[in-house]
């Protein structure tokens, strides 16, 4: 009954949302847009970079807690804040709404010229449910829970009609009412619904309607997706498809297989169909992107010790089975393993954008390979309020040099030519075409002194002219044909509103007497370069 139920009104909220979505655009709120080789975030009319933090999850349940906080993180050259509200305080009791807090941390914001991506913590948060609201908390018959080695625990059944319609209309309320207070300033600018859901502690839930759904057919609208998608399909996923036959009709166990990946796809199934029939009824109400993020599994790690169900990798095309109103996969990437991951979501038209990472340091690092490598539409590590969090400058260090070649980087992201990269013991060099060059990366050295590590990005301004921004490494060029290369000159300097401020000419040790683009490991630099050619 649910799934019927669900799917009419996921249908019915896409019809709108799917009418909503060319007035968003018509309105100017906030939309993505593919544009060339990139889907890019539209704020204004313009494509923009999130260069933002996420941060703790009860600051912003307070706006006197919340006053100091956004000067800080403005300090810190971000231009966007990714805020946690809940339904708890939205919605504490049944169909009554308080939008004071949201309306006090948009003026907040505002005042700080800064933007927001709100996230939605209300049937899951982490896998548990503790932002739901007393009065679901409370009633176990009519919001039932998940059943886990038959015991009942305090999460959510993503199976319950009831849940999802009481989620799906706070969620619309909140929306309707952002739409009345931003639609002109759109300070929102994305909102994430729900918080790195999945079942913890088991592969699945085994309540009685769980387990009657398990045994029932796979639906249609999944298994043809799979079909009409196969080549397309997360290689992981198709394998295990392929390995029970391509089936098309059975159920769960007869589809994926009689294991636990079984259990992990129908999860991923029921929380996709309920995570995108609250998602259709908030952007039917104000049609802004919307995304959900992932608790990422460990490459040893089985459905339960990571939140089973959870869009991973293995799993979005299940998602994406599910409907069309999340925008965009999100993985909260503390991995050690930061560009496989990055690359596990960057594909089949997901854009990268990720909510959580590591900041400092490691962040004003990944940032580069992030944002140019990957054509990132943003990135944020978590808990950025805390007053360790960048505490030697790196992370706005870095924002400020990526903030000052914005347009750039976005005009390159388009044309797919920058390239971005985080340089390590373990990755001491890359190689990469650009402009009719095959272009070397190394860590830097000069007079037997090598960098630990590097990180930057390159992309080509015209023939034979290259701008670059980071430190510790540098550049070689091989022609792919025609005459050999030296290089002509090289200028540090910096965007100011655009405009280049030229400093230094950097030659001699700089440029080790004229062999390398270099870049000083002590400290980040813009530098333009211009190659020259001869017999
Ligand atoms: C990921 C969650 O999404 C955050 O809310 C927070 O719990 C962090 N983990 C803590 O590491």
């Amino acid at each position: 009954m649910r799934s019927r139920l669900s799917a009419v009104s996921i249908l019915l909220s896409l019809a709108i949302a799917a009418t909503a979505n060319v007035a968003a655009q018509q309105n100017n709120a906030p939309h993505l847009k593919k544009r060339g080789a990139a889907t890019q975030l539209i704020v204004d009319g313009h494509p923009f970079l999130i260069l933002g933090g996420e941060i703790l999850n009860s600051s912003s349940s307070s706006l006197d807690y919340m006053k100091p906080i956004w000067p800080r993180l403005a300090s810190m050259n971000l231009n966007t804040v990714i805020t946690p509200l809940s339904w708890e305080l939205v919605e504490p009791t049944e169909g009554n709404f308080d939008f004071t807090l949201v309306d006090g941390l948009l003026a907040q914001a505002r005042q700080q010229h800064e933007h927001v991506v709100f996230l939605w913590l209300a049937s899951w948060k982490n896998g548990m449910s503790s932002y739901a609201p007393a009065w679901v908390k409370h009633d176990t018959h009519r919001f039932p829970r998940v059943v886990e080695h038959n015991r009942e625990v305090e999460v959510l059944t993503p199976l319950a009609a009831a849940t999802q319609q009481a989620d799906a209309r706070a969620f619309a309320a909140l929306m309707r009412h952002i739409k009345e207070a931003d639609s002109q300033d759109h300070t929102v600018l994305m909102m994430q619904v729900e918080n790195e859901v999945g079942v913890l502690n088991d592969s699945r839930d085994h309540s009685a309607a769980a387990d009657q759904a398990f045994a029932s057919p796979v639906p249609k609208q999944l298994t043809q997706y799979l079909e009409s998608h196969h080549d397309q399909l997360y290689p992981d996923l198709r394998a295990l498809w392929d390995a029970n036959g391509d089936r098309t009709t059975g159920s769960w166990p007869e589809v994926f297989g009689d294991t636990i990946r079984a259990d992990e796809a129908f999860m991923a199934w029921h929380y996709a169909t309920y995570i995108e029939a609250v998602a259709a009824a908030g952007k039917a109400a104000y049609d802004i992107p919307m995304y959900v993020n992932t608790w990422l599994a460990g490459d040893d790690s089985t459905p339960g010790q990571f939140p089973s169900g959870g869009p991973e990798p293995r799993v979005v095309d299940i998602w994406k089975a599910a409907g069309s109103a999340i925008d965009i996969y999100a993985p909260d990437l503390y991995a050690e393993n930061f560009i496989d991951w990055c690359r596990r979501y960057h594909r089949d038209g997901n854009p990268l954008f990720m909510p959580e990472t590591r900041g400092s340091t490691a962040g004003a690092a990944n940032v580069f390979y992030a944002l140019g490598e990957e054509a990132g539409i943003g990135f944020s590590p978590f808990a950025i309020d805390a007053l360790e969090s960048d505490p030697s400058g790196d992370l706005a260090s870095s924002y400020a040099a990526i903030a000052s070649i914005e347009p750039m980087l976005l005009a390159h992201q388009s044309a797919g030519d920058v390239h971005g990269f985080v340089l390590d013991k373990n990755r001491s060099s890359v190689d990469f075409a650009m402009n009719g060059y095959t272009v070397h990366v190394s860590r830097d050295q000069i007079f037997g002194s090598q960098a630990d590590s590097g990180f930057g990005l390159i992309m080509a301004t015209g023939l034979d002219e290259f701008l670059g921004v980071g430190k510790g490494f540098r550049v070689s060029f091989v022609p792919r044909s025609g005459p050999q290369v030296g290089i002509a000159s090289i200028d540090e300097g910096k965007f100011v509103d655009g405009q280049w401020i030229a400093g230094r000419r950097l030659n001699g040790d700089e440029d080790d007497q004229g062999q390398y683009w270099r870049f000083d490991p002590r400290h980040l630099s813009t530098e333009k370069l211009k190659l020259y050619r001869y017999q």
